[in-house]
């Protein structure tokens, strides 16, 4: 404990922008990339309740979850960010909502209990304003492997290399990966760079290589079982642990160099995943701004 504390410490001192970057520049590109599918009725809505109208409004909140939960205020949703999937990788992945979401919460649960406060016109602006920072937020977590797996706390216990310096799994999929993927490795202003990866991301939706696939991603979608929607995701993304992130197992990994063979098979992975969730996340929106507008109405009349 104390090797990897010192060892973590030391990353921090080498390259003090590394752990913000999935925390940072993957969910801000998975909130930017979301306004540009979002409908103009969810951008309106959402600009207000989100107190911001420039172009930035999802940006700007995609990481306040994560400074709320080292908060002593925010402790609470410590466990919100992940669920801790009690598979076997390689060997087999999967999350079963029972088994794996343990009694404080976690991401299935909290992403339903947020979209259900977006929901509800009988709660204050400053609760619905707080619970869509947090469906902002939860949908990018779902979309990283290994916030939906339990070996090593996500990965958090796993030493390995990148680009020589040492550095734990779960932060080469949270940033490593995606930095050099966009940036060639150098962590500059997140908010700059997943500009730049989301304006990429949109044309490949668009017209690009997720053009056609991207309509397959919303099966299943569902507001009305919140839940089952989140758990199809965590699903979809854990299934990676066993043919990308972990593909000889957890042991097999350790103090391996992932910058090369490792990361010519994940980064494709990341990218799909960053857009999957971008993509996603505008439309549990736009689905969310509907069914509120819905209810506000009705008690309107
Ligand atoms: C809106 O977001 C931008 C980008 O983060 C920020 O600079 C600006 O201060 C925000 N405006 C408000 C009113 O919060
Ligand atoms: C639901 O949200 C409320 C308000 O933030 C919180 O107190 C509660 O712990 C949450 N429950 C779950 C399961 O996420």
């Amino acid at each position: 404990m104390k090797a990897s504390t010192s060892i973590l410490a030391l990353t921090a001192l080498v390259l003090p922008q590394v752990a913000v970057a999935w925390d940072g520049f993957g969910h801000i590109t998975v909130a930017y990339l979301a306004s540009h599918f979002v409908s103009p009725t969810t951008e309106k809505y959402l600009k207000h309740v989100l107190g911001n109208n420039t172009e930035d409004y999802l940006g700007s909140v995609a990481t306040w979850a994560d400074s709320f939960r080292k908060t002593e205020e925010g402790a609470f949703s410590d466990t919100f960010h992940y669920i801790d999937a009690l598979d076997d990788p390689p060997f087999w992945c999967g999350v079963d909502l029972e088994r794996d979401c343990g009694e404080t919460g976690c991401v299935v649960t909290a992403l339903a209990n947020y979209t259900l406060q977006s929901l509800d016109p009988s709660l204050s602006l400053a609760q619905r304003h707080q619970a869509a920072k947090f469906v902002i937020h939860f949908v990018g977590d779902l979309h990283q492997p290994l916030h939906n797996e339990n070996v090593e706390a996500g990965g958090n216990g796993i030493d390995v290399l990148f680009n020589g310096v040492e550095i734990d799994l779960h932060h080469v999929w949270d940033g490593s990966i995606g930095t050099l993927l966009v940036n060639d490795g150098v962590a500059g202003d997140p908010y700059v760079i997943a500009k730049k990866w989301s304006t990429q991301l949109m044309v490949e939706l668009t017209t690009g290589k997720y053009a056609e696939e991207k309509a397959g991603w919303l099966e299943g979608i569902d507001l009305k079982d919140p839940a089952t929607t989140a758990l199809g995701w965590s699903r979809d993304c854990n299934s990676y642990i066993c043919t990308t992130v972990l593909p000889e197992g957890p042991t097999a990994i350790i103090g391996q160099e992932l910058s090369g063979a490792y990361y010519e098979k994940a980064a494709p992975v990341v990218e799909l995943l960053v857009a999957k969730a971008g993509y996603r996340l505008a439309a549990w929106l736009d689905l969310i701004v509907d069914e509120y507008r819905r209810r506000k109405s009705c008690r309107m009349h």
